[in-house]
């Protein structure tokens, strides 16, 4: 598919719902990504962010409403599918195969795509192609100097950037980012934003994160989520002023105080290192 068909987002959600029998997850979820934007989406814990995720890479079939992938209705197809049009996720917990290296990773993420690399006779060619996607996701990952380890060897913050390698390997024109930078130090933090910073050039990237230091740094447009409903989506700047987010978020005022902080320290250093060094500030369960 292309990139862009005329205003048509990426990749766009109308009215997603997803229900676990009395349990409302995702409520009626309007959002849309765009290409060169990262779109944050920021909630307490159990607000619904990972289901969105579920459902917007098609691993979850919505209870209701509609999917678009530049403009063309997915509803209900099912991930493989999404993912060979090019949607790409990584998971919140890692999904890695810890004994296998790095290029391999890259490379089996690269053949997840192809899907053909099962026939005998198309084999020869097909590894090369998986190999040489891997092989570029990797350095564009900032691997290249692992590629030989066993991912089991790696450390946590360069086994979230394989997760982010193994999304590229697929080509993705949409990727879905479920808290890479969780248990991250500021190092690892800052390396990985300033990749997601590289991404935001030729794809749509939808960011779930609870570090509101790296999410004010990089976000270019940020909705918030309360019990699976969006109350907010805006740039970050309205998203700040929003009193209700603020409120919804921190739970009183001394917390709405904390998150105006945060934002207006990462808007004097627009989309920097700087942000990712800060204190963490985890969303109130
Ligand atoms: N497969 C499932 N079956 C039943 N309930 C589920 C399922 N998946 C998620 N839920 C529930 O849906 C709600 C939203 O969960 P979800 O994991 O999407 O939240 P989240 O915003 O990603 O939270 P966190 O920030 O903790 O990762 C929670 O109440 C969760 O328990
Ligand atoms: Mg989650």
């Amino acid at each position: 598919m292309n990139a862009r068909h005329g205003n048509e987002p990426v990749l766009r959600a109308a009215g997603l719902t997803r229900r676990f029998g009395g349990l409302t997850a995702v409520s009626g979820v309007d959002l849309a990504l765009d290409l060169h934007q990262i779109h944050a989406v920021i909630g307490t814990n159990g607000a619904g962010k990972s289901t969105l995720i579920n459902l917007l890479s098609g691993e979850l079939a919505p209870t209701a409403g509609q999917l678009f992938l530049h403009g063309t209705d997915v509803t209900g197809w099912p991930q493989p599918r999404l993912a060979c049009a090019g949607v790409g996720r990584s998971y919140q917990r890692n999904n890695v195969f810890a004994p296998l290296s790095v290029r391999e990773n890259c490379r089996l993420a690269a053949q997840s795509r192809a899907q053909r690399a099962w026939r005998l006779w198309e084999s020869a060619q097909s590894c090369r192609t998986a190999r040489a996607l891997g092989d570029e996701a990797m350095e564009r990952a900032g691997l290249a100097d692992c590629a030989a380890l066993p991912a089991m060897a790696l450390s946590h913050g360069q086994k979230r950037q394989l997760e982010v390698a193994m999304c590229l390997a697929t080509q993705p024109v949409a990727l879905l980012l479920d808290e890479p930078l969780a248990g991250m130090g500021a190092e690892e933090s800052a390396r990985m934003l300033s990749l997601l910073r590289d991404l935001r050039e030729g794809h749509a990237i939808l960011l779930v994160e609870h570090d509101m230091d790296a999410v004010f740094a990089v976000a270019d447009r940020i909705t918030v989520m309360v019990n699976g409903v969006v109350i907010a989506s805006g740039e970050p700047a309205a998203i700040r002023a929003n009193r209700e987010v603020q409120q919804a978020y921190l739970g009183d005022d001394e917390g709405a105080g904390e998150l105006a902080d945060v934002a207006a320290d990462a808007d004097s250093h627009p989309h920097g290192a700087g942000a990712a060094a800060g204190t963490r500030k985890e969303c109130a369960a």
